[in-house]
């Protein structure tokens, strides 16, 4: 099902300022909690959390390192045992303080199946960051220590969000509304 191109209308959800007054107070947020831990990585899951990722990180004190972990899922939608690893963290956790970083929260399973993994490799801690929240469309229990806001369950864009791949370097967080035909 091929989209029609350029022809999305997107209604902004979030504009620039609100997105990167609410990155301020996340970042404020793990700086406090994290104060005095020595062995902080920050984990970007790959694409959709990179720009937020990006503003995030350059506004912590907390001294870090940075990495990246990617996954895919096959079908159309994320379901029990279907996320795979498409790249790897470099770095090792064992022992560490891992943040990881992600887009949005819609069923939970990505962000449950690299929870459980990180925890498996031994890391000190596991908290997670996600800049959007689909509550209503939770199939299994993730618990969000940083989130930057809860949406419904449309479809957004945008910051680092895509529809095919498509609209992630908007600057702001949009619906796609879709055509009628
Ligand atoms: P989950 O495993 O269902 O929680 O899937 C989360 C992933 O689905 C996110 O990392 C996004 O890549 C993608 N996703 C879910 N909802 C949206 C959306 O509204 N816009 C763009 N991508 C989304
Ligand atoms: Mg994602």
């Amino acid at each position: 099902m091929e989209s029609q191109k350029d022809s999305h209308r997107i209604r902004v959800l979030l504009d620039e300022q609100t997105i990167a007054k609410r990155v301020h107070e996340l970042a404020a947020q793990i700086d406090a909690d994290f104060a005095g831990s020595e062995d902080l990585v920050a984990i970007s899951v790959l694409k959709g959390s990179v720009f937020f990722f990006t503003d995030l990180v350059r506004r912590l004190q907390t001294p870090l390192r940075i990495d990246f972990f990617q996954t895919t899922s096959y079908g159309s939608g994320t379901t029990a045992g279907e996320v795979r690893i498409k790249r790897d963290i470099d770095l090792s956790i064992r022992g560490k303080d891992v943040i990881l970083v992600e887009d949005i929260i819609d069923t939970g399973w990505t962000l449950r199946t690299i929870l459980d993994l990180f925890r498996f490799r031994g890391a000190r801690s596991v908290k997670l960051c996600a800049l959007l929240d689909k509550h209503e469309s939770r199939e299994v229990e993730v618990p969000i220590d940083y989130s930057g806001f809860r949406i419904g369950k449309e479809f957004v864009v945008g910051y680092g969000l895509d529809f095919n791949e498509r609209y992630r370097n908007l600057p702001y967080i949009g619906v796609v509304e879709m055509a009628e035909k």
